[in-house]
């Protein structure tokens, strides 16, 4: 395991563990809001002729990113809120999982730019996040504001950072203007795209991912946000 530390060592802005989330979220205790973005329950076979124009499906799948995760690290003991994404065939365990905390929304990402795929199904126009939250944590942003709404609608984005599903910057963005706390952990940090969020927030990040590759991306992203806000 590799611990990268950034800012004063008493009270460092971010704290980066190449690892396994399985083994190094439990020792991290108590965080304001776990931010997660798991690898999802995918079906990658399919998609008919479309399949082709989909060669990140084959990084995705070499990457082991389509065979779902352990929804044991959504713990609502341990974190003040959750948000975790999810493909559609994940969302009844997603939702049965999270009633541990006090509330939850289902909220929406709506694709201004979906995939040309629909063979036997829906074209993959939105994604789905759930937000959780126990008391003293629930979603921030003024009620006259845009913000707090439980759908945002942006572009899917080119797959950015040698990594089949970076996550969009404006779609965490308003993520983390809507999570309450200061302490953020993203287990499956990958490029860092929670973490760079959380940082360009005024919060203070701790990040996990297993793939040396993806971890030097999001030290990297992560430095450059740290520096940018300083
Ligand atoms: C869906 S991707 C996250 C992408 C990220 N939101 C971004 O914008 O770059 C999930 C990440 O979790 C990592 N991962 C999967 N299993 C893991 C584990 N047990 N421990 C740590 N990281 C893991 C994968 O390598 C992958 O980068």
């Amino acid at each position: 395991m590799t611990v990268m530390t950034i800012g004063p060592i008493d009270a460092p802005i971010a704290v980066l563990y190449c690892g396994d989330a399985y083994v190094i979220r439990p020792t991290l205790g108590f965080m304001d809001a776990d931010v997660m973005d798991p690898p999802y329950l995918i079906r990658a076979s399919g998609a008919g002729r479309y399949r082709k124009r989909r060669p990140m499906m084959d990084i995705l799948m070499a990457e082991g990113l389509h065979r779902g995760f352990d929804m044991d690290i959504i713990d609502p003991r341990r974190c003040g809120s959750a948000i975790v994404f999810a493909h559609n065939d994940q969302l009844v365990q997603l939702l049965a999982r999270v009633q541990g905390f006090n509330r939850h929304a289902l909220c929406v990402w709506q694709k201004t730019n979906p995939q040309p795929l629909a063979n036997k199904h829906y074209r993959p126009d939105v994604e789905f996040y759930v937000h959780a939250w126990n008391r003293g944590y629930h979603p921030q942003g003024d009620m006259s504001d845009k913000l707090r709404v439980s759908r945002i609608g942006s572009p899917r984005g080119a797959a950015r950072f040698d990594h089949p599903t970076t996550k969009p910057d404006d779609l965490m963005t308003k993520i983390m203007r809507n999570v309450a706390g200061e302490r953020i952990c993203d287990p499956f940090m990958g490029t860092g795209s929670t973490g760079v969020a959380a940082i360009r927030a005024g919060k203070r990040f701790v990040g996990i991912e297993h793939n040396p590759k993806h971890f030097e991306t999001a030290v990297a992203r992560i430095g450059a946000a740290i520096e940018e806000t300083a």
